[in-house]
């Protein structure tokens, strides 16, 4: 076995075998494989696709091309969503999942294009060490059930390579390189439990319910293999997710849902979550039952106090859990008004995306929307706020453009479209 005999085979539409994978998965590891012969593999990969055994086996090999991590018999808790605008769930989602006695130890990315990333999120806490290294972050996930980690080389250091690769080859959008590159991850992590939150809609990666369906199923079956409790949900991602876009804002939105339960669409998407990694341990249980649980963790302030607990030991500043409102200090606000009257018809999700980059990066800012597709407006009606520390700065940003108003009336949007256990 040789590189040069994978490579062509693969170009030729040959099934790899289990053999092969591992054998060139391991030998980038070893850094005997180019970049030139990486990308000639995934290249071959995106063309002619990888079928299923294949897309197992190197998950697999991915996952094990690092450390694996193993958290035993305890109530281990993942999730993973496929990157949206306004996506703040992890930062909110960890302290309640953790409030209740499930375990959650997390890596997060950063920003891929123009979705935001949890990391560039949470390090606005001054002092907040995203890159303990694996044997401290196991520690404290074993000490206090909870922790946060960027991605390391010590998990899937091969996927990382791939990942690179995959960003300036053109080689991202393969549901099977996707599929393995963000189910690698979750194996090498060790979570029992894993549910996966595939948007669906313009600001997302799959555009049609059908394909964040189709890919639901797939990533689930797959873990499941690697004998994983699995859960999926189908969420919407037509228009943001809650009010703020942007990673200030988004910050804030976050670790004020901890105190709040606001915005509703936040609370509605971590309640399932919380209801889905209930039953996986528990077995089906009532709604309703379940529901009195997590509202009870909110009224004992367990959430909060979990929040400070975690980010104390992560290094930050637990102020900002205490009275997020810091976080906001020293910005201005502009606001953005209705030039009609009518109902709103739809976002332009993507561009909202690039502006709440624009604001994080260049004025330390973001948006704050106070409308949702389907409500109603007036000609003059605040439809969100610009917050920057500088409003000078905010030169050529059209945010009014991105929200699409017409007379006839829309309907509200379902954010959950399908949500399994599986
Ligand atoms: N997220 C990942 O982790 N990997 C991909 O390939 C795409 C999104």
């Amino acid at each position: 076995n040789n590189i040069l005999n994978v490579l062509s085979r693969k170009r030729d539409k040959e099934i790899l075998s289990r053999e092969d994978i591992i054998f060139f998965v391991k030998s980038v590891k070893e850094g005997i494989v180019d970049d030139s012969q990486i990308a000639a593999f995934l290249m071959a990969c995106f063309i002619n696709g990888l079928d299923n055994e294949e897309t197992l086996h190197l998950t697999q090999a991915l996952a094990n091309s690092g450390n694996v991590l193993s958290w035993g018999k305890a109530m281990s808790v993942d999730k993973h969503s496929t990157g949206g605008v306004g996506d703040k769930t992890t930062i909110a989602l960890l302290p309640v999942l953790s409030a209740y006695g499930f375990l959650v130890p997390k890596m997060a990315g950063r920003r891929l294009s123009y979705t935001g990333g949890t990391i560039e999120k949470i390090e606005l806490i001054p002092g907040y060490n995203t890159k303990l290294s694996i044997s401290d972050f196991v520690k404290q996930v074993e000490r206090i059930g909870i922790g946060l980690i960027s991605q390391t080389e010590e998990i899937a250091p091969v996927e990382g390579t791939f990942y690179k690769i995959r960003n300036h080859t053109g080689t991202v959008e393969s549901s099977q390189l996707i599929l393995s590159s963000i189910a690698s991850k979750k194996l090498a992590v060790g979570s029992n439990f894993i549910i996966f939150d595939i948007k669906s809609g313009s600001g997302s990666l799959f555009s049609s319910y059908t394909a964040s369906l189709e890919f639901a199923k797939n990533i689930c079956n797959v873990m499941k293999k690697f004998n994983k409790k699995v859960s999926y949900i189908v969420s919407d991602m037509n228009q943001p997710l809650g009010k703020c876009v942007g990673n200030r804002l988004e910050l804030w939105e976050a670790l004020s849902f901890l105190h709040t339960r606001e915005p509703y669409s936040l609370d509605k998407l971590i309640f399932n979550i919380f209801s889905n990694s209930y039953k996986a341990y528990f077995g089906i249980a009532p709604e309703k039952e379940i529901n009195k649980i997590y509202n009870k963790i909110f009224e004992e302030g367990r959430t909060v106090q979990k929040a400070i607990e975690w980010i104390k030991n992560q290094g930050g500043d637990p102020k900002y859990v205490e009275n997020p409102d810091y976080l906001l200090n020293g910005l201005n606000k502009v606001e953005i008004l209705s030039s009609e009257s009518g109902y709103i018809q739809g976002m332009d999700v993507r561009r909202i995306g690039w502006i709440g980059h624009y604001l994080s990066d260049r004025v330390d800012g973001g948006i704050v929307f106070n409308i949702l597709i389907g409500d109603k407006v007036e000609k003059g009606d605040v439809l969100a706020n610009i917050y920057a520390r500088d409003i000078n700065k905010l030169e050529n940003i059209d945010l009014a453009s991105c929200i699409d108003i017409k007379e006839s009336i829309c309907k509200k949007r379902e954010l959950i479209l399908d949500s399994k256990i599986l």
